[in-house]
């Protein structure tokens, strides 16, 4: 049964490629080196794997991959932006633009950090958009689908800093009805889709799996979206999914966007432990090691070794201010925010070169001071202060001592104190920060 339906998707992702090759001939340049696993996708109703050949290191080839996926997607789709939208002159009515990049790892505070930029009213803030492309596109793991993910994440963030929302409906599913969509992954957490003019209110109670939680809006209509954005004076974004800084140079390089990228990070042994709280299913085995009092086995922690050094790499290369990076980078500490979240947010808009507003203190002063008590792991009303560190009640020593293993060198770049025994990992007295200033 798998065979047989791996066969026929090879055989229509032939079938596709000669189609598209017509409008693109890079295709059939890169048509015999890449592998793209396309799971979840429902292309005319069949399953999961595309699976062709083998994918080439050559990142020449590898922006072709990226626009090969495009293409096809585009193809199967028919959904284009109007002419003019991607090449429109961009430096007419945007001086004074900025664009914002929050870049973060899974549980490391992002989404209350990102709320920071979404209460300004002069951003136009998308919250993990990417969510999409991971969804639709993912390629099999291993070094070199890993950078062809990476370039695809990153053209389509370039396009949507210049507003080009429409970029994104390649990969919503199902595929938007003349650019309106019921499915905008954390519609509800972008204030700006959830305020008028994108905000169409609802008559009747319209499904929507991510629905605003101001009001109840109709569907989305991308075309709202993208008029929104190019209204506002600036656009932010914060995203999880772009892993090495590197990859980002094309949009720096971009004289259309003005960016500013912030790379959030927490430290790893707070990671993991809220990660096993937060993913159930994908850290059971972590979870189990914690409880029997057992040590990792090799695999996982050769994931987190892998992701520490991708942590590290870009950190690195943020922190050594290339010339193409000059005032472009910032490195946050979660726990530096936690601790003072109006210095820092201070902080960070300085370093945006945008003035901080009435309404953004106001929401860092109420969903700091307060504890609403809230269960919801992806909560940001948090008394931050005393949140951020329970961690160390939790995580048992053995499982701290691993992280630190791996992680060390890292940790040591981002000032977070190695302990040496369960006390002093639970005593909150003794801190694990060094003051840094990066
Ligand atoms: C699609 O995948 C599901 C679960 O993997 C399977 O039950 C179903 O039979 C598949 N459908 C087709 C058309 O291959
Ligand atoms: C990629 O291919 C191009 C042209 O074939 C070549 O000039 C370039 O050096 C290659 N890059 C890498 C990293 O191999
Ligand atoms: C794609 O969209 C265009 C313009 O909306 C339309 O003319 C064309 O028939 C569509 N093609 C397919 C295959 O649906
Ligand atoms: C979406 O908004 C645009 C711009 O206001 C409008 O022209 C279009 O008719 C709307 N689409 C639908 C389906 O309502
Ligand atoms: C928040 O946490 C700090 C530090 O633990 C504590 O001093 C403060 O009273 C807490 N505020 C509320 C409202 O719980
Ligand atoms: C906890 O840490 C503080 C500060 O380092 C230290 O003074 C204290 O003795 C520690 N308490 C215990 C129980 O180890």
């Amino acid at each position: 049964m798998r065979m047989r339906s791996k066969y026929a998707i090879i055989l229509f992702f032939v079938a596709a490629l000669v189609i598209i090759e017509k409008e693109n001939n890079i295709i059939s340049r890169v048509s015999d080196k890449f592998t793209v696993k396309l799971p979840q996708l429902d292309f005319l109703g069949l399953n999961n794997t595309i699976s062709a050949r083998a994918l080439s290191e050559n990142d020449s080839l590898l922006v072709g991959t990226s626009s090969a996926i495009w293409q096809l997607l585009k193809a199967q789709r028919n959904c284009t932006s109007p002419q003019g939208m991607t090449n429109r002159d961009g430096t007419k009515d945007l001086m004074g633009r900025k664009h914002l990049i929050l870049m973060a790892t899974t549980r490391t505070g992002s989404s209350f950090v990102g709320e920071f930029f979404n209460q300004n009213s002069d951003i136009f803030y998308l919250f993990e958009p990417l969510w999409h492309v991971e969804r639709t596109v993912t390629f099999e793991p291993g070094g070199a689908n890993a950078v062809a993910s990476s370039i695809v994440y990153r053209d389509v963030v370039q396009q949507l800093m210049l507003c080009d929302l429409y970029a994104l409906e390649n990969f919503l599913i199902p595929v938007p009805d003349r650019h309106i969509t019921g499915f905008l992954f954390r519609r509800g957490s972008s204030k700006s889709l959830c305020e008028w003019p994108v905000c169409t209110p609802a008559k009747r109670r319209v499904s929507e799996r991510f629905p605003c939680r101001v009001q109840r809006c109709g569907p989305l209509n991308m075309t709202l979206a993208v008029e929104s954005c190019l209204q506002k004076q600036h656009v932010a974004m914060k995203t999880v999914r772009i892993r090495q800084l590197e990859f980002l140079r094309p949009l720096v390089e971009d004289l259309r966007i003005n960016l500013k990228v912030i790379q959030l990070v927490r430290d790893p042994r707070a990671v993991l432990a809220s990660r096993m709280v937060a993913f159930p299913g994908k850290y059971d085995a972590w979870k189990k090691w914690a409880n029997k009092g057992e040590v990792p086995d090799d695999e996982e922690v050769g994931k987190l070794r892998g992701n520490c050094e991708s942590l590290r790499a870009s950190a690195q290369l943020g922190i050594s201010q290339p010339p193409w990076l000059k005032d472009r980078y910032m490195l946050m500490r979660y726990e530096d925010i936690a601790l003072e979240p109006m210095k820092k947010a201070l902080e960070m808009y300085q370093f945006a070169g945008l003035p901080i507003t009435p309404e953004v203190k106001k929401w860092i002063y109420v969903n700091t001071q307060t504890s609403k008590g809230s269960d919801n792991v992806y909560s940001t009303h948090k008394n931050s202060s005393a949140q951020f560190e329970k961690w160390r009640l939790a995580l048992p020593f053995k499982i701290a001592a691993v992280v630190q293993k791996v992680c060390e060198p890292v940790m040591k770049l981002f000032g977070y104190k190695l302990v040496n025994d369960a006390t002093t990992l639970a005593n909150r007295s003794a801190s694990l920060l060094e003051n840094r200033n990066f």
